[in-house]
């Protein structure tokens, strides 16, 4: 795990080191940090440039809110195209909100997209614009754990106590804001803090005599529910028995049927091999799950007649990936994966002959620059060459 400074992970929790974050934070208290300078250059007008060049967004990824109700865009009636409509509606005390800036917005996504590896997960990036004297949204739990990030101006955060702990996506439901208790903190965000709070704990915020703009990172880790889903899909593919009708004259009593299946699944659990097929499922699920992050394909592209066996590379991201292995070939699946296949749009992957797993796995594991030539010599030099090559191209390596 990598968690020097540079590392976005780090800046969100200063000081805090990773491990003392998952061991007595994570999914169990809120937790203020102070100047992480993540995505310190983000500003008001940077905002407001964005806004302009994606505003066939508005109501779809842009959203107008007040009070905690969404404001809707009506061009009929609002007689002027939607990027003014939204600066008037800011100007009346209106939250806009930019959903998904990690999917238009490189320098965001650069810093977002580690985090989808760090927590095994899927990882969201929306900006929070408020003016003064306003209120966004009305105290209320979510069902991700977020980190508050102020890029500007002043917020202040009321936080209740925990509603439910760690609820799943179908717990979720809006709160009677008549019973909420004594808040446990209150606190006023300034450019560079950082707000943990895990999902489940009830919060609400508001602007005083300043404006305010946040990015909110929501995290959805891999959860022992996602685990077990996943393993249970690769037990049932692997025994006939998983995919039988099932009778029960009453779904409440116990039954030898379902006995079976529970000592089954208890087997299944126990098989490596069951186990290294879920690994790859979950790796490539959450490979897929992500939009690739622009860089260096041009880059690469225009040197890469230049590799050599003595040439530095280095993964270009820290992301997601999976290393698939299928029988005669092998995947290397990773967010922007040069090809798509038509009967399964969702991953893109890279494919390669089996024989080419000891290298890609050499490659995926490398955290530091490596050159080709130390890759296993077991391979000849123009097959190092060639895979290296292919992945500069696919923007999976960069040159270091
Ligand atoms: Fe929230």
């Amino acid at each position: 795990m990598e968690t020097h400074k540079s590392n976005p992970i780090s800046r969100l929790i200063d000081p805090l080191t990773f491990e003392t974050f998952i061991k007595e934070v994570f999914e169990k208290k809120h937790h203020l940090s102070g100047g992480s300078g993540l995505f310190k250059e983000f500003s008001v007008s940077m905002f407001e440039g964005l806004l302009w060049a994606h505003q066939h967004l508005v109501g779809e990824q842009i959203d107008v809110n007040k009070n905690g109700s969404s404001v809707y865009y009506n061009k009929a009636e609002a007689g002027k195209d939607p990027f003014r409509w939204v600066i008037d509606q800011y100007m009346k005390g209106c939250t806009i909100i930019f959903n998904g800036i990690d999917d238009i917005h490189a320098a965001v996504a650069k810093d977002v997209r580690p985090l989808d590896k760090i927590f095994k997960g899927k990882t969201t990036a929306n900006a929070f614009l408020t003016p003064s004297n306003s209120r966004g949204f009305l105290p209320h739990f979510d069902t991700h754990d977020v980190f508050i990030v102020q890029t500007s101006g002043k917020k202040k955060w009321v936080l209740y106590e925990k509603e439910m702990d760690l609820p799943l996506d179908n717990q979720i439901y809006l709160i009677d804001q008549d019973k909420l208790g004594d808040p446990i903190d209150t606190y006023l965000l300034e450019a560079g803090d950082v707000l943990y709070i895990p999902r489940g704990m009830v919060h609400g915020s508001f602007t005083e005599d300043d404006h305010s703009l946040h990015i909110t990172v929501g995290i959805r880790p891999l959860l022992g529910i996602d685990y077990l889903n996943k393993m249970l899909e690769v037990i049932s593919e692997n025994d006939v028995a998983f995919r039988k009708s099932i009778a029960l004259a009453n779904l409440e009593e116990k039954s030898d049927d379902v006995e079976l299946l529970m000592d089954k699944l208890q087997s299944g659990f126990n098989n490596p091999y069951l186990r290294k097929l879920t690994r790859e499922k979950i790796d490539a699920k959450l490979a897929s799950q992500s939009k690739p992050v622009p860089g260096h394909h041009l880059e690469n592209n225009q040197q890469i007649e230049n590799l050599c066996l003595e040439t530095n590379v280095v993964k270009a991201f820290l992301q997601n990936d999976a290393l698939v292995d299928s029988g005669k070939k092998i995947r290397l699946v990773f967010p922007g994966a040069g090809f798509v296949a038509t009967d399964n749009p969702k991953p893109g992957y890279l494919e390669f002959p089996a024989i080419a797993f000891g290298a890609l796995n050499f490659i995926r594991k490398s955290s530091k620059p490596f050159m080709p030539k130390e890759i296993s010599d077991f391979y000849p030099d123009e097959t190092k060459l060639l895979i290296v090559k292919q992945l500069l191209k696919e923007g999976y390596l960069k040159f270091a």
